[in-house]
């Protein structure tokens, strides 16, 4: 399939990159957080607490399972902790072109200081866990982007245009 689909840690902009790319290409754009909130009328922080993590990664699944089944030529953000269920990186790669956008954790940290929308850095040392947790995902991200683009120190027009140039002429 045709779509690019976003992948990265928490904070890298994944959302506000796909959105600006959605009016550069003129495509639609799906973020699988949001459906699964419209899916649930609850949030993702809800969702945690009253099912727990286990259960929004089966949605997570579910919503790849639908995106094959309906969408082409769209952007798709997806969740941070999405790709690291093996059966969903599976899926991304059928979905279509996989762009990881990679960024540090000061930056995580740095941009979502104060954040509550997102459970998995709720605890006592929300910088602590972002750093285990990266470094446990970056390599399973590695693993499965077409292309990566570091966003650190980069300003939209400068991400967006290295996608465009990387994508180029590589969708099938
Ligand atoms: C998560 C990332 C969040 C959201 C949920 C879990 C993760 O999405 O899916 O809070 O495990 O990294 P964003 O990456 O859009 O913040």
């Amino acid at each position: 399939m045709n779509n690019i689909i976003l992948i990265g840690f928490m904070g890298c902009g994944k959302t506000s990159v796909g959105i600006k790319l959605s009016y550069l290409l003129k495509q639609i754009m799906t973020d699988t957080d949001r459906m699964i909130e419209r899916q649930s009328q609850m949030t993702i922080s809800e969702i945690f607490d009253k099912y727990g993590e286990e259960t929004f990664r089966e949605m997570e699944t579910e919503c790849l399972k639908k995106l094959l089944q309906e969408s082409d030529n769209r952007i798709i953000s997806v969740g941070g902790g999405l790709p690291m269920q093996s059966e969903n990186r599976v899926l991304l790669k059928r979905l279509g072109k996989v762009i990881y956008l990679r960024v540090t954790a000061a930056t995580v940290c740095e941009r979502l200081s104060g954040d509550m929308s997102r459970p998995l850095l709720q605890g006592p040392n929300p910088e602590q866990k972002v750093r285990e947790l990266l470094e446990k995902r970056s390599p399973i991200y590695e693993s499965v982007a077409d292309i990566i683009i570091d966003v650190d120190g980069k300003g939209f027009d400068e991400i967006l245009g290295e996608i465009v140039e990387r994508t180029e002429g590589k969708t099938e």
